[in-house]
């Protein structure tokens, strides 16, 4: 893809939309070259709906329950996501399971964020999990889509402390934080064509590696 052009994404949601929200802020800010060509929702009341038409987005909604089969929901997303010319998928805390139907249509080019530092906690509640679980460091992923649930290869992490006060409300507000940051960062690179997927891997042209020292140690050791 050429880095000049804007690409076109079709974002699929459940629920809040705050991703979503950062990305049409990313994009609005001007440091995201990106169209948001259509926002699908599987439910009728998700709140991200709004934020779309707030933004003149176009919307759709595909409720689930009207299918028999995963498949069928998919193919009715791919319908709509082609109609709208979408070249890459974003899911946004789009609470379904994708299946081949969608990858196939969409290959390699279908993105999901995940609440923590995968592979640890896949599935739902991980913030809750990682509390539950005791980890010093906690996060959140974006990664391409495999048919396995949250085991794609992963473009970017970020990382954060968990404190011994945290709740699971407390460590999601942390990681979505972060979330809001990562998952522009993510299109952005796959907007400038610097992603290749390598096997399990993803390769990114010209890397930016710190020159800092970067090193998130918690708690702390005392200096
Ligand atoms: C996020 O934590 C995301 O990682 C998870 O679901 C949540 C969705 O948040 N998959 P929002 O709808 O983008 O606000």
């Amino acid at each position: 893809m050429a880095t000049n052009e804007r690409i076109r994404l079709g974002v699929l949601i459940s629920g809040a939309g705050t991703n979503l929200q950062a990305i049409i802020d990313a994009i609005e800010r001007g440091e995201l070259k990106a169209e948001i060509a259509i926002v699908i929702s599987n439910k009728a009341n998700a709140p991200g709906l709004e934020r779309a038409s707030r933004h003149g987005l176009p919307t759709a909604v595909i409720d689930h329950r009207r299918f028999a089969r995963r498949e069928d929901f998919d193919a009715e997303l791919v319908r709509v996501l082609k109609e709208h010319d979408v070249e890459l998928v974003v899911c946004a805390g789009f609470m379904r399971i994708l299946t081949h139907v969608l990858l196939s249509a969409f290959p390699n080019r279908v993105m999901n964020i995940h609440p923590s530092l995968l592979p640890a906690f896949t599935g739902i509640d991980a913030q809750r999990a990682a509390v539950e679980y005791g980890v010093r460091l906690a996060g959140c992923t974006v990664h391409f889509v495999t048919e396995k649930v949250d085991e794609g290869p992963i473009i970017i992490q970020a990382a954060v402390p968990v404190y011994p006060d945290d709740t699971e409300q407390t460590l999601r507000e942390r990681i979505l934080e972060q979330e809001h940051r990562i998952y522009p960062q993510a299109i952005a690179l796959f907007q400038q064509g610097r992603l290749e997927i390598v096997g399990r891997k993803v390769r990114i042209k010209d890397f930016p590696i710190s020159q800092k020292t970067v090193c998130l140690v918690n708690p702390p050791i005392d200096e």
